[in-house]
């Protein structure tokens, strides 16, 4: 019973019983296993994405969001008066996360592949592209590039999944594919 003192007082020297020491084992090998199966998944599963990650700060990664919107912008979003953007395809195309946003809204060709630059200008946020299984952090500071192929059109949505304030929820930005 915990509210009582234990009886012997130096008890860390007292005898730890064996299912105790099974359940420590396996729970140890268990991890291992785990362990071995991201390096795993990351081939067979199509999972743990590859990608690369660079140093940047926020203002220099703002910068070059700007630029690309200003080279390669198509329409304004009617709903947000977001700037659509249509970069070339094989480019380097950014989406920044901010609170509470990611900015600005993408459009991407079927089958073209991207490299697509995620930051964040200030907090921890989480990149969850919806409704494929596709899940990053993006932090302050660095720069994670991915690069992607759409295959399906349509219109998907970025959700944030890390936990970031007040306005979390309604963190939601788009990347729309055209064929
Ligand atoms: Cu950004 Cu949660």
């Amino acid at each position: 019973m915990a509210i009582h003192p234990p009886e012997q007082r130096i008890w860390w020297n007292e005898k730890v019983a064996t299912v105790e020491l099974i359940w420590i084992g396996v729970a140890f090998l268990w991890g291992l296993v785990m362990f071995f199966m991201m390096i795993y998944w990351h081939g067979a599963g199509g999972q743990n994405l590859s990608n690369e990650a660079y140093r940047i700060e926020p203002e220099a990664f703002g910068e070059r969001v700007d630029e690309m919107i200003e080279a390669y912008t198509v329409r304004e979003d009617e709903d947000s008066g977001y700037p659509v953007v249509h970069p070339p395809p094989g480019s380097d195309v950014y989406m920044l996360a901010r609170l509470w946003e990611w900015y600005p809204i993408l459009e991407l060709e079927k089958g073209q592949s991207y490299r697509l630059n995620l930051s964040s200008m200030d907090w921890q946020h989480g990149f969850s592209l919806q409704p494929t299984n596709i899940n990053v952090q993006v932090h302050p500071g660095y720069v994670l590039v991915m690069t992607i192929t759409p295959t399906e059109s349509g219109e998907f949505s970025v959700v944030c999944n890390e936990f970031c304030g007040i306005g979390h929820h309604q963190m939601i930005g788009r990347i729309l594919v055209t064929e």
